[in-house]
């Protein structure tokens, strides 16, 4: 390993808003089993408390990579907090050493395999998820895709009723993968768009109560928001749609230079029973082919 990471390592356990659990942590064998059990970490149903002291709502990025999204949307929303995670240390350490050297109180970090996520978070104690530019595990199994229904499961023993999932992602696979868990589950897709900065967002539903829709036009900022049917403005800035236009994560950057379509998909995972698995209604080899060979080199999934 050389001597930046390890400079990085050591520094990562300097910073108070950086968590980083061993896997002991929150893994327990079972009596007489080789099986590990996930338990629960001591911070879950505590954040609020003991790492922010205040309880505002709670808004998580997974595989938040080096935080810049994270970062971002703290500062743009001082009055929530947020909590990027990824397994990732070096990339960690350049967000929490941000954070730390500006003070600011509302943003932490957690090391962890998002698969133990829910052994971090208790019940009702997130009010949204930001999943951006996950890895798209296109030739791996179905369950390690961050948007699947076992990792719905995950978050649903965590999101609040209404809590919303934001999908934001170079992948159409990916993109229509969760299209389609959403589908075959009757979940409730709040917003989405192919290609969100030449088209807009197709579709953004007024679910959280009464407020101002906003006309079709440009957007506060330069971004072309022009095929945008309407833009619902919740009744705080939980839901603040334009940030999904005004904020980019360092992948969405790097893609956006290359002229990739950046897709988003935002939707409630409220349901009864456990979700279903797309199968037929996802034609995974359609959209494996449509991915084309660029996959190859824009995620690497091995780079610390
Ligand atoms: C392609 S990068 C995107 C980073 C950032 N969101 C961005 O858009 O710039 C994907 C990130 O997800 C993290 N990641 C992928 N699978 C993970 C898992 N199962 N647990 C924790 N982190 C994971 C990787 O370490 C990597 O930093």
């Amino acid at each position: 390993m050389g001597h930046g990471k390890l400079r990085k390592f050591a520094e990562n356990e300097t910073f108070r808003c950086l968590l980083q659990p061993d896997a002991s942590q929150v893994l327990d064998k079972e009596p007489g089993s080789r099986e590990l059990k996930l338990r629960d970490h001591a911070i879950k149903g505590r954040w609020g408390r003991d790492m922010f002291g205040n309880d505002h709502p709670i808004v998580l990025e997974l595989g938040c990579g080096k935080g810049d999204y994270t970062i971002a949307l703290a500062l743009r929303h001082p009055e929530i907090n947020y909590i990027g995670v990824d397994i990732k240390g070096a990339r960690l350490w350049k967000g929490a050493k941000y954070a730390t050297e500006n003070a600011l109180p509302n943003v932490a970090f957690l090391r962890t395999r998002i698969e133990f996520i829910d052994a971090f978070f208790g019940p009702g104690e997130v009010s949204q998820i930001w999943l951006t530019f996950s890895d798209p595990q296109l030739h791996g199994s179905e369950n390690s895709r961050l948007s699947s229904p076992l990792f719905l499961e995950r978050y649903r023993h965590f999101l609040q009723p209404g809590g919303i999932i934001h999908l934001k992602t170079d992948s159409r696979f990916l993109y229509e993968y969760t299209s389609a868990v959403c589908n075959v589950n009757g979940l409730q897709v709040l917003a989405s768009g192919i290609d969100i900065y030449r088209l807009g967002l197709d579709q953004v539903q007024p679910i959280l109560g009464p407020g101002p829709i906003l006309p079709p036009g440009p957007g506060p900022s330069s971004m072309p928001c022009s095929s945008l049917k309407a833009l619902f403005v919740g009744p705080g800035p939980e839901y603040d749609v334009q940030a999904v236009f005004e904020v980019q994560t360092f992948y969405e950057k790097m893609f956006l230079e290359m002229g990739l379509p950046i897709t988003y998909l935002a939707f409630c995972i409220d349901h009864d029973g456990p979700y279903a698995f797309p199968g037929e209604a996802f034609d995974a080899d359609f959209w494996l082919e449509a991915e084309g060979p660029r996959r190859s080199f824009s995620h690497q999934p091995n780079k610390k």
